[in-house]
């Protein structure tokens, strides 16, 4: 029997391996011995740690399964595939909220073992290179193009217009050392709270990302790329060292891809914690070897990237959208999704929330869709009063505003933003003034430095703020914080800075009882 205990981060700080051992030597014990596969996770994260078990009519699910429910379960005939037992799931494709998802970037994430080059390649896996291969670089980038693809790290530009820019870009400078390179960058600095839809994919489909790679250098003549991990991810950066290592071994990296002639080499690099060396050029200053400072735009890396040569930045998720659509298609892409969002977009639902995990689902959801049919409500089962999409630049949103589909331009004009899917939910405990002075507060700690609106603004930012809810002249401090929040809007040079607002005004415009803290009453 082909037992699966997933090795996700997410299952492992919820004692998986314990589990694994425990039913490895429990079945032995009973003369039953498994086949135990450590697989990525499903997504479904309070089933976690969810043990699937192989039977004729499919992978029969069990969770959360705690190290002593194991002996329990064994003695209920688990391996016989016997439902008879509280943590019976049903069948894994069955459970509701897996079966309504529409899975085409993690649709191998969670089933196969993430390290295997056999399960890869039976379940799909490099034919998008083969075909890649086959392929001018111009008709590749017209193909991600034609799916409609957006950067999902959360500015959601076109990829193909990105991979075009590099692809027609000069990369002689004659005089550097690295004239004539071009350079695939993958932001893997997941750092926005909530978020962890990128370490999911790399600890349970590494290669995916990897093929994803390999075609954006063939795409554009780069014949390098890194992954820019991390370093809170150090078992995402083990599945992904095993994973490089092997496809080397198996010739999809290195001088001659597939035979091919031609060459892409590959390697993961680590951060030092910094929030801001997710911004695209203090990730590449990161990469040079140097503090992460952002740097002026323009140029912009596609042009003058990475040691100043011309560098393709997208995030895990967009690189790993890549092989789908040239394996299935650029239209198989684009048939999902509405307006000008083509295709999927994982959701990660988290904080006060019931059932927290990954949603992967066509752009056009609503986020009550989200929230109640797969996030069954709140965990602490009080009503739910705000929501933060987006992460922590990201805008709160009341109930208002959950029924608006979510495309990126239709959800930015109720003042939402999709960024990179990241949903985390509060109950009606959550006082809304001290989240906003927290947006301040973590602007004033990101910062880089650079420039003045976000580097002094976000310290008074704060300071308003307290002054507004300890109700000292507050229609001036009022006043005094709008302006502040246009000063950072217009004046901050990155991301940071200018999106910092989005937190605190939501928050005012939405939730302004809290910011009215009553008088002190006289004794
Ligand atoms: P941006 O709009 O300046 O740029 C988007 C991308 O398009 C960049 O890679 C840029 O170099 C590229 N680009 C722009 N014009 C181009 C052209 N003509 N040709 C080729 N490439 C071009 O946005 P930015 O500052 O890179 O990202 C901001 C977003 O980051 C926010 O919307 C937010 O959602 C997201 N974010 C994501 C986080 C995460 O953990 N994933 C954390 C914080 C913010
Ligand atoms: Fe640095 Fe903040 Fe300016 Fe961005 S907005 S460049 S993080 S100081």
């Amino acid at each position: 029997t082909t037992v699966y205990v997933p090795r996700d981060t997410t299952a492992l700080a919820l004692e998986a391996d314990a589990v694994a051992e425990r039913l490895q030597t429990g079945a032995a014990h009973r003369g039953q011995p498994v086949d135990l596969v450590r697989n990525g996770s499903r997504g479904l994260f309070w089933l976690e740690p969810l043990v699937e078990v192989d039977t004729p009519d499919g992978r029969m699910a069990y969770g959360p399964v705690t190290p002593d429910d194991v002996p329990g379960l064994l003695d209920a005939g688990m391996l016989g595939g016997q439902p008879d037992h509280p943590l019976c799931q049903g069948l894994t494709e069955s459970i509701p909220y897996l079966r309504d998802q529409q899975r085409l970037t993690f649709a191998r994430t969670g089933v196969i073992d993430p390290v295997s080059l056999e399960d890869y390649r039976a379940s799909g896996g490099w034919q998008g290179l083969e075909e890649a291969l086959a392929m001018t670089p111009e008709a590749i980038v017209a193909a991600v193009t034609e799916s409609g693809l957006r950067g999902r790290g959360g500015a959601a530009f076109p990829a193909g217009t990105k991979w075009r820019t590099v692809l027609e870009a000069d990369p002689e400078r004659p005089g550097s050392h690295w004239s004539g390179q071009k350079f695939i960058a993958c932001n893997a600095d997941e750092g926005d709270a909530g978020t962890f839809a990128d370490r999911m994919l790399m600890e349970g489909d590494p290669y995916c990302l990897i093929e994803g790679m390999v075609i954006a250098g063939l795409a554009v003549g780069a014949t390098r790329g890194f992954i820019y991990l991390r370093s809170e991810y150090p078992n995402a950066a083990g599945i992904l060292n095993e994973a490089l290592q092997r496809a080397e071994s198996a010739g999809y990296l290195g001088d001659s891809v597939c035979g091919s002639g031609r060459a892409f080499h590959l390697s993961v690099r680590l951060g030092a914690g910094a929030y801001i060396c997710g911004e695209e050029t203090s990730m590449l200053d990161s990469l040079e070897g140097k503090r992460g400072m952002v740097r002026v735009k323009p140029p912009l890396p596609a042009h003058r990237g990475l040691f100043g040569q011309p560098t393709v930045i997208n995030n895990v998720l967009t690189l790993a959208s890549v092989p789908f659509i040239l394996r299935e298609g650029a239209r198989s892409y684009a048939d999902y999704g509405m307006g000008r969002s083509r295709g999927t977009q994982p959701f990660q639902l988290a904080g006060n929330i019931s059932r927290g995990g990954l949603v992967e689902l066509a752009f056009g959801v609503t986020l009550r869709t989200l929230l109640e049919d797969f996030g069954g409500g709140t965990a602490s089962g009080a009503r739910m009063r705000a929501v933060q999409v987006g992460g922590p630049l990201g805008s709160y949103l009341p109930e208002s505003h959950w029924d608006e589909p979510m495309d990126y331009e239709g959800f930015s004009e109720v003042g939402g933003m999709i960024g990179h899917g990241g949903i985390v939910v509060f109950d009606e405990s959550v006082d809304m003034a001290a989240q906003a002075r927290f947006a301040m507060h973590f602007c004033e700690d990101e910062s880089c430095g650079k420039c003045t609106p976000c580097r002094i603004g976000a310290v008074r930012g704060v300071e308003v703020i307290d002054r507004i809810i300890a109700n000292q002249e507050r229609d001036a401090n009022l006043t005094l914080l709008d302006d502040l929040c246009e000063t950072m809007e217009q004046g901050s040079l990155c991301a940071m800075g200018g999106m910092t607002p989005n937190p605190v005004r939501s928050a005012l415009q939405h939730f302004p009882e809290d910011f009215q803290r009553p008088a002190p009453t006289a004794h």
